[in-house]
């Protein structure tokens, strides 16, 4: 065992709780706020882990399962776990291996990642670090010319599906980030960053790995047309100009021959447009309670939508996993597998790609034994029939 996997290891590490003081002791404050805050007064954010404490398990005792399937199918390929890694911009910010290292454990784990469009490393690089399916979340910043190289990019280096998020008109107010002076830290020129350096100048270690790593990275992935990568500043004013609509379906379905998923639904409504649009999964997702607040938990939402799906299209969910038990749940209310986003993030910032295996590690292990102490052979075979879940 290295040392970033003995610094994650039993029992510094049990839980998934356990990496987030890690992660803030590591991260300069603005980066550790950038990945654990929310939007506004954060109610949704709390709100995604909080609602998992309103569905409670209905088990089978005295039945006996020695051994239990955690495999699941999404989009055609079968995969290990019931989870996959969201897509988490910046990571290259949280650990110098960033995508690359999260690729690389989910592969390795027997499960797929999601590549955010705001990555540091280039998508080829991510593609070829994971053995197993990557796909690539897709924001429409810096124009349709931007976004077509990259699609094109995409389906050369072999990704297996295109996440479209619809959540993200604007970015969300997120508070924390404006304290931190976020903005100034990213784009500012010496002297508006000055007020916040401080919090970079407590984290050496840190600031050595990022400092090697060739400071602020590229958005690798955005490459604009007689202009090269975009630079980390312009994203948030970039993505206020470059919402997706329903419209830019067609023309996305134009370029894009695979697999379409949209991440972001939480009505009935929204989830008949998606499969009228040909979206072949949906993700039920508030962003992890980062754009608009007072958006219902992730929990909530999921039953309406699986109606509304009628079968018609893979229904998947995200927001506030941080247990098996979690998964379990989100399944058994009729999610084919769930989105680990901070989970695995925290994992990431504590310790690279150690961190992040041990991360998966832990919920993994937290199925099975869920599984057997529901009395449960398999994660196909949750239903309803394993919670109580108030309908409000
Ligand atoms: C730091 C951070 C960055 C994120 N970046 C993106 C992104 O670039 N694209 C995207 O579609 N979702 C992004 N998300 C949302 C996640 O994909 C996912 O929906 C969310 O993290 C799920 O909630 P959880 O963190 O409670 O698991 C981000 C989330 C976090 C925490």
């Amino acid at each position: 065992m290295n040392r970033s996997a003995r610094s994650v290891a039993s029992p510094r590490v049990v839980s998934i709780e356990d990496f987030r003081p890690l992660a803030r002791r590591r991260l300069p404050k603005a980066v550790f706020d950038y990945l654990d805050g929310g939007a506004e007064g954060e109610f949704t954010l709390r709100e995604n882990c909080r609602a998992f404490e309103d569905a409670t398990f209905r088990a089978r005792h005295a039945v006996a399962t020695p051994h239990c399937d955690l495999r699941t199918r999404v989009l055609g390929f079968e995969l290990a776990l019931p989870f996959l890694l969201a897509p988490i911009g910046y990571s290259r910010i949280m650990h110098p291996d960033g995508e690359a290292a999260a690729a690389r454990a989910a592969g390795a784990a027997g499960t797929a990642y999601i590549l955010s469009t705001i990555s540091g490393h280039r998508l080829e690089d991510v593609k070829a670090a994971s053995s197993g399916p990557v796909f690539f979340q897709l924001y429409l910043l810096g124009g349709r010319a931007a976004a077509e190289a990259a699609i094109g990019r995409a389906q050369a280096a072999g990704f297996s599906a295109l996440v479209l998020t619809i959540d993200t008109a604007v970015a969300g107010m997120r508070e924390r980030d404006y304290r931190n002076g976020m903005k100034e830290l990213l784009s500012g020129g010496l002297i508006e960053k000055a007020p916040f350096l401080f919090q970079v100048m407590t984290r050496p270690r840190w600031l050595i790995n990022f400092w090697f790593d060739g400071g602020l990275p590229k958005l690798e992935n955005v490459v604009i047309p007689g202009k090269g990568p975009m630079g980390l500043v312009d994203v948030n004013a970039a993505l206020a100009s470059s919402a997706v609509t329903w419209d830019d379906l067609r023309w996305i379905r134009g370029l894009w021959p695979g697999p379409i998923v949209i991440k972001g639904v939480l009505t009935g409504e929204d989830t008949r447009r998606a499969i009228d649009a040909g979206a072949a999964a949906i993700v039920v997702s508030n962003h992890g309670g980062r754009q608009l607040d007072y958006l219902p938990a992730t929990l909530r939402a999921l039953p309406e939508v699986v109606a509304a799906a009628k079968g018609q299209v893979e229904v998947l969910m995200d927001g506030g996993i941080r247990r098996g038990t979690d998964i379990v749940k989100a399944i058994c209310l009729g999610a084919r597998a769930v989105l680990c986003g901070r989970a695995y993030a925290y994992g990431l910032a504590a310790a690279g790609e150690a961190g992040v295996a041990r991360a998966v590690e832990i919920l993994r292990v937290d199925l099975e034994r869920t599984l057997k102490l529901l009395g449960c052979p398999s994660i196909a075979k949750l239903d309803e029939s394993y919670v109580d879940f108030a309908r409000r």
